[in-house]
């Protein structure tokens, strides 16, 4: 059989965010409530000449110049804050990128859990035509009101997934256990800019989710829990991974080692919930952050969407992983970052909304490589400062 899986990954977080500690001073709370009680240090804040495009491209980016765009004719960008009801995101990322125009391009949206079923459906084509490579890329803005519960579990990022036949990084398992239910715990209306939520039922919902979806992957003749050396899961927020590694082991009935998941968190702790880019951060964050060379070892993977769905697949580390890994940037690129006052978080929150055909200028902020200038007669104008 031919193996498929992520030759490289790659993310991108904007360089501002907000300290926790300010909020809950902010809220008069004790900051451990949030540093603690929710594992979070810190959430990523775009600027409002940043949105999934700007932090799609630059999560590409570093994959197309370190292996070059021959063979891709494939984007799927998975998301759930979209900037068009028609539009596919990925088209606009598809020409700062210089890619082919012999491409397919197309959006996808399952809450969180989309840049999952287009990883899946990525490895199944590139096996039918080896000879090509898809760019996965997960990007999103999780904003709450602001004074809700959700606050705290704000964040932005995106990450790209170069797949193909040839993977340098993960070879992706062929079975997965799946799981589907119409439930109300987190869904975002057309006409609001910010979810609603019933924030502790989508907490219990995710973790029966779970266990439904690892039932399946066990009657699908999946690895056992024994197998696998690292567990990744969705992270709204870092607990919520402890909380499900402590729900699958005793599921399982196994012993309980969170060491298995805490390299995961890393990365999610300081950047908050990416949504669909969420448990990709967290894959990253496992590979980079494990002291211990992970070649040939199994990576057991949860994916949840709200609304809800849930996937839970495998992966095998390929020996020289490390050799594709982007470390060095992803660490440069989180120590670069700036805290903002509470009064500039804000500002920040309160992007500016366009107005039917009126012209929109957006202050030039963003310090990676591509902005959104302008939205002007209802189109989007983006900038490739390098162009
Ligand atoms: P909350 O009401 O802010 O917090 O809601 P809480 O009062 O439940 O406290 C949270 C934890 O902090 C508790 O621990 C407290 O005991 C502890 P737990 O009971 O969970 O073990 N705590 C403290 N610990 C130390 N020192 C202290 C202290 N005080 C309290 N001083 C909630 C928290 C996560 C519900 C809220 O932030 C929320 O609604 N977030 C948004 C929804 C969400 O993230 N849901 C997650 C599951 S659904 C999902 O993952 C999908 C999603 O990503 C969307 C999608 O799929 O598109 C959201």
């Amino acid at each position: 059989m031919i193996k498929t899986g992520i030759e490289a990954l790659s993310f991108y977080t904007p360089h501002r965010y907000l300290k926790l500690a300010t909020l809950a001073e902010r809220q008069g709370i004790d900051p451990e409530k949030f540093s603690r009680g929710i594992g979070q240090d810190k959430i990523a804040l775009p600027g409002h000449d940043e949105d999934i495009v700007t932090m799609a491209a630059e999560a590409a980016r570093p994959l197309i110049d370190r292996y070059g765009a021959d063979g891709i004719d494939t984007v799927l960008f998975a998301t759930e804050t979209g900037i068009d009801q028609s539009k596919a995101a990925g088209i606009y990322v598809h020409q700062l990128l210089g890619l082919s125009p012999n491409c397919r391009n197309v959006e996808l949206k399952q809450a969180c859990y989309s840049a999952t079923p287009a990883l899946q459906l990525a490895c199944s084509y590139v096996a039918r035509r080896p000879d090509r490579k898809v760019l996965v890329i997960a990007s999103d803005v999780a904003r709450y009101d602001r004074d809700s519960s959700g606050e705290a579990t704000q964040g932005a990022g995106a990450v790209a997934m170069l797949i193909s036949a040839e993977p340098k990084v993960l070879e992706i398992g062929a079975i997965s256990g799946l799981f589907c239910e119409d439930i109300m715990d987190f869904w975002r209306p057309n006409h609001r800019r910010t979810p609603l939520f019933d924030g502790k039922y989508s907490t219990l919902r995710y973790l029966n989710a779970l266990v439904e979806a690892w039932r399946d992957y066990q009657a699908n003749g999946g690895k056992a829990y024994e197998d696998f050396s690292r567990f990744c899961y969705h992270l709204p927020f870092s607990r919520m991974g402890e909380k499900a590694h402590r729900h699958l082991a005793k599921s399982a009935k196994a012993p309980l080692d969170m060491d298995q998941a805490l390299a995961g968190m890393e990365y999610n702790r300081v950047v908050g919930n990416a949504y669909t880019a969420s448990i990709y951060l967290a894959l990253t964050s496992t590979l980079e952050n494990s002291a211990e060379d992970l070649a040939g070892k199994s990576i057991g993977l949860f994916s949840y969407g709200s609304g809800a769905t849930g996937e839970f697949f495998d992966a095998t580390v390929v020996p020289g992983y490390r050799d594709h890994l982007f470390t060095d940037r992803h660490k440069a690129l989180l120590k670069d970052r700036v805290a903002v006052e509470y009064d500039d978080y804000v500002s920040l929150w309160d992007a500016p909304a366009a107005q039917d055909g009126a012209e929109l200028t957006l202050p030039d902020e963003a310090q990676g490589r591509y902005r959104l200038a302008s939205i002007n007669d209802n189109k989007r104008i983006y900038i490739d400062k390098n162009a």
